[in-house]
C-alpha cells in the first residue's frame, strides 16, 4: 500500500513536471533573444523575419560570426524558440 502512494506521488511529480519544462525552455528562448541580440540592434530585427528551423540556424551562425555571446546549450534553445516563434 505504502508502495502504491510512493508510486502515484512519483508519478505526479514526472507529469507536473514535463509542462514545466517545456514553458522554461520556451521563456528562457525568449530571454536569450532579449539579451544576447539586442546588442548590436534591436530585437525587432529578427522578430520582424519568419524562417524555417535552417534558415535561423544559419542567421544564428552568423550573428555568432560577428560575436554574439552564446554557448551551444543557449543556441539550441533559442534556435527552438526562433523556430517555432517566427516561422513562415
Ligand atoms: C555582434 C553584433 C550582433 C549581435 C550580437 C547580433 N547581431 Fe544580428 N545583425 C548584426 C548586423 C551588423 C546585422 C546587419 C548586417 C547583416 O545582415 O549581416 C544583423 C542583422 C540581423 C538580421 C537581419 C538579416 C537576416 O539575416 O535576416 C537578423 C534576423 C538578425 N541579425 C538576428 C540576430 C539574432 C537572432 C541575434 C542573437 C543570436 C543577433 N542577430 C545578434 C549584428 C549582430
Amino acid at each position: 500500500m505504502k508502495k502504491l502512494l510512493f508510486l502515484v506521488v512519483v508519478m505526479g511529480f514526472v507529469l507536473s513536471t514535463i509542462p514545466t519544462a517545456i514553458v522554461y525552455a520556451e521563456t528562457e528562448g525568449a530571454n536569450l533573444l532579449e539579451e544576447r541580440c539586442s546588442v548590436c540592434h534591436p530585437t525587432s530585427r529578427p522578430k520582424s523575419k519568419q524562417k524555417t528551423p535552417e534558415q535561423w540556424e544559419t542567421t544564428v551562425n552568423r550573428m555568432m560570426g560577428k560575436g554574439a555571446k552564446l554557448t551551444e546549450e543557449e543556441k539550441v534553445i533559442l534556435l527552438d524558440f526562433l523556430s517555432k516563434t517566427y516561422k513562415p
